[in-house]
């Protein structure tokens, strides 16, 4: 992947998600042995992912449909075939973190099966990036495979 595709996942993710990954996170995890595909549709790309599959373990690092192509069923479409690649790499269980403020993945994630593990208390950054207002916890899902 190119700096150009990093650029265009990067600006598309800024219009899709409340709390986009930097251009830092983006190349860093696509420099490491992470595991990142495109969603595309005949009518382009719909977003993307970043898998990390570790002692049969898959963590779900990062999932984002662009804003065009929300609430089309491609979210849930996408968790079936990472469930599919989890069980390629011999996982038996995907994990992820979400904001607790993030209900409608936190409604995807429940709809797939994920259920909370575990909280993660004052793990991300405020909504606002501002270090004065209160930090938001992170909730740990996971789901068995297989
Ligand atoms: C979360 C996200 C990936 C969902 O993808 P999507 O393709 O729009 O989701 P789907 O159309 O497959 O919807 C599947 C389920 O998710 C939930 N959902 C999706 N969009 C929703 C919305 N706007 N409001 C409420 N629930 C919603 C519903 O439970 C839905 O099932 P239903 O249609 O039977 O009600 C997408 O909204 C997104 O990229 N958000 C920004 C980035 C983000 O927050 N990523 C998660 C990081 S942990």
């Amino acid at each position: 992947m190119s700096i150009k595709d990093i650029e265009s996942l990067f600006a598309r993710e800024q219009r899709a998600s409340e709390h986009p990954w930097s251009m830092g996170d983006l190349s860093q995890s696509l420099k490491s042995e992470d595991d990142c595909q495109i969603v595309c549709l005949h009518t382009g790309d719909a977003g993307y992912f970043v898998l990390q599959h570790n002692e049969g373990v898959t963590e779900i690092l990062n999932l984002v449909i662009f804003l065009k192509y929300q609430r089309m069923g491609i979210g849930r479409e996408v968790l079936s075939l990472i469930f599919s690649e989890a069980m390629q790499k011999q996982s038996n269980e995907v994990w992820l973190e979400v904001r607790e403020g993030n209900k409608v993945a936190r409604r995807l994630y429940k709809g797939a099966g994920f259920i909370q593990k575990g909280v993660r208390k004052n793990y991300y950054p405020s909504a606002a990036g501002n270090k004065f207002s209160a930090r938001e916890d992170a909730i740990l899902m996971t789901r068995a495979i297989g």
